[in-house]
């Protein structure tokens, strides 16, 4: 499994139910990683997306304590991709062991843990690589955060990209690898 994030430099991911910041081409680089993909997420990261709505052409794996807080709207959606032809799956597991199981089918390196914080902590150990878009984005008021991998002694940085630039905010793709 391999987890996919933007953080800014206090590691910071997401404030109020959304992104810290949206950089269009981190949302491509996303989109083109992951399509065709399995993604696992918490329930208020999928509760996060535009109406609701699962990502088109990937499994969606969505963990959810609370089967109340199953959506009409992200049932519809899946229904209305199908219908349209697209291979959209949205499956909701009660336990993250529940999660593995639903994706052990596929091969590792095509399922992508995609958030947010809670999930990303879950599914950490049984990951080995870890795709990061750094940013300079202020923290103010940011509510989550991903652990710092810099910082953990388990992980190396093993590839980073040219500096990029959005509207006075600096990015950079990043990758890491586990060492222990
Ligand atoms: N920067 C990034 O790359 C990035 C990526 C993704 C998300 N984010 C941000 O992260 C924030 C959301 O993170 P979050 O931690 O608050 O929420 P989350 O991880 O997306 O979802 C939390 C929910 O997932 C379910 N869940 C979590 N652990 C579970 C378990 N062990 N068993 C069963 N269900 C479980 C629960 O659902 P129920 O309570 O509904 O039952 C829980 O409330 C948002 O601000 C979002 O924008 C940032």
């Amino acid at each position: 499994m391999i987890e996919i994030v933007n953080v800014n430099r206090d590691w910071a991911i997401g404030k109020q139910g959304r992104l810290l910041i949206h950089i269009p081409a981190d949302m491509r680089f996303f989109r083109e990683t992951t399509r065709g993909k399995v993604c696992i997420m918490g329930s208020t990261t999928l509760e996060s997306f535009p109406r609701m709505a699962p990502l088109k052409n990937r499994v969606n794996i969505v963990l959810i304590d609370d089967e109340q807080k199953i959506r009409r709207e992200s049932l519809e959606a899946e229904a209305a991709d199908r219908a349209a032809g697209f291979s959209t799956e949205l499956i909701y597991v009660r336990t993250p062991s529940e999660a593995i199981k639903r994706a052990e089918v596929y091969p590792k390196d095509d399922v992508f843990v995609i958030g947010g914080a809670s999930v990303y902590r879950l599914f950490l150990p049984y990951c080995d690589t870890c795709l990061v878009t750094h940013n300079d984005f202020p923290t103010d008021g940011a509510d989550t955060f991903f652990p710092d991998l810099a910082a953990s002694g388990e992980w190396r940085m093993t590839e980073q990209g040219a500096p990029q630039q959005f509207e006075g905010t600096t990015f950079r793709f990043c990758r890491y690898e586990r060492v222990k």
